[in-house]
């Protein structure tokens, strides 16, 4: 906490005091923010070779370059942007647990939880809308909403954007990336090309379809040919890279709790859009349990339980759920293929980036997941 700024310091320690009171503290995952003079410019040495940013699809006022994949990557990992100077991006999408948070849903800076889960930030790249219901046009308008939502960071910008221009190395990067000081616009680009950015490694049904058989198990491959079939029908939602066609459906997930969550219906006030959910990415599946919008399904073994039984019946349901009788060989083969999805991430080669400038030893404690 910067002591030069009285006013920000007295709303800061009542904030403090107010959720010391609170039992549900957030861990404090990354140390405690970097005071300008730890901002040493520092060049971490690059192993892998430069990943060629401008192949990455991308709006037309925001191409992906490293010097904003550097930028982002910084703010990800930075608690300047939470009220309590506790949180991250990756407090909630941590990169250990599939940029997810291994829970239901998620405790902001106050102890408060969100009534989502948390999804993965991998195949973000292919997203049209962001949020579960879709209620962001792209990932440069998704970026500040974390920042500023009462029940995640609960932070203003004018604040977040005061203290990282008293940071140096904000300074100079935004200066050499936007030619500007630190401002929101640049923090939502700089945040959008960290995660198009990020790239898994090939999974194994990836490489698979790049000629590699012995990169599937027979059951995998038993299990591919059932997603894909129309049998099972998986893949008439959770198709292309990503595994999503990006639109909202209606599964009746958590439709039978009092005060149901409407989902995409909260966007368009459409009759048909109650209870609707944009179809979620399946890359690193295995890593991010518990599932579906509310958490409430534990592991992948329940979903496809909850598939088999053709989800939860209501008169938005999306035709294309019905019972569907897999045997239990069935069941076995289709968690065995989606367990073929994931893939080591490549947050390590981009920490490794040259410009990334944080000191090796906080680096090296963040790519480790401490
Ligand atoms: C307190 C936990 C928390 C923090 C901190 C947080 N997020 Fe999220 N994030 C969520 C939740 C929960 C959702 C889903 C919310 C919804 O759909 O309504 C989400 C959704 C997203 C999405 C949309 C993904 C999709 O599939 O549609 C992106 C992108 C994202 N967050 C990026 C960020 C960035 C960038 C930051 C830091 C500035 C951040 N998040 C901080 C919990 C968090
Ligand atoms: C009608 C479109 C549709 C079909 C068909 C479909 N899904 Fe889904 N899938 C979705 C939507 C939408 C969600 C999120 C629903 C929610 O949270 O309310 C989802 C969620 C999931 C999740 C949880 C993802 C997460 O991050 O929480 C998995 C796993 C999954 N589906 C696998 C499958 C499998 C396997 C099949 C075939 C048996 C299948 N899906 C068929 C649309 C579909």
């Amino acid at each position: 906490m910067p002591i030069s700024k009285p006013v920000f310091s007295a709303f800061f320690s009542a904030l403090l005091l107010s959720a010391c009171a609170r039992p549900q503290q957030p861990p404090l995952l990354f140390g405690p923010p970097l005071r300008p003079a730890d901002v040493v410019a520092q060049n971490i040495p690059s192993v892998a070779p430069l990943p060629d940013f401008s192949e990455i699809p991308a709006p037309p006022d925001n191409p992906v370059t490293q010097g904003k994949v550097e930028l982002g990557f910084r703010l990800w990992f930075e608690p300047r942007l939470s009220a309590n100077n506790r949180m991250t991006c990756a407090t909630c999408h941590h990169h250990m647990r599939g940029f997810s948070n291994a829970e239901p849903n998620a405790a902001g800076v106050s102890g408060q939880r969100g009534r989502r889960n948390v999804p993965t930030i991998y195949g973000a790249l292919f997203q049209k809308e962001s949020f579960w219901d879709g209620r962001a046009k792209n990932l440069e308008a998704q970026a500040l909403g974390p920042v500023t939502d009462p029940v995640e960071m609960n932070e203003s910008l004018p604040n977040v954007l005061r203290q990282l221009s008293e940071v140096p190395y904000y300074q100079h990067k935004f200066q050499e990336v936007f030619g500007t000081p630190p401002t929101a616009d640049g923090m939502a680009k700089a945040l959008a090309s960290f995660e198009r950015a990020l790239l898994m490694a090939p999974t194994p049904f990836e490489r698979y379809q790049q000629g590699e058989p012995q990169a599937l198990s027979p059951e995998q491959v038993r299990g591919m040919n059932l997603f894909f079939s129309p049998r099972a029908r998986c893949s008439e939602c959770h198709q292309g890279p990503a595994f999503s066609d990006q639109l909202f459906h209606n599964l009746g997930v958590g439709l039978d709790q009092p005060n149901p969550d409407l989902g995409r219906f909260e966007v368009t006030r459409m009759p048909w859009d109650r209870g609707a959910f944009k179809t979620p990415t399946l890359l690193n599946i295995a890593k991010t349990a518990p599932y579906m919008h509310d958490g409430s399904l534990a592991s992948l073994q329940e979903v496809i339980a909850f598939y088999n039984r053709g989800g939860e019946p209501n008169p938005q349901q999306d035709p294309r759920l019905r019972p569907l009788n897999l045997t239990a060989q069935e069941q076995t083969d289709l968690l065995a293929f989606l367990q073929s999805l994931s893939a080591p991430d490549n947050l390590r080669a981009m920490g490794r980036l040259p410009g990334i400038r944080l000191p090796q030893a906080e680096l090296e404690q963040l790519l480790a997941g401490r």
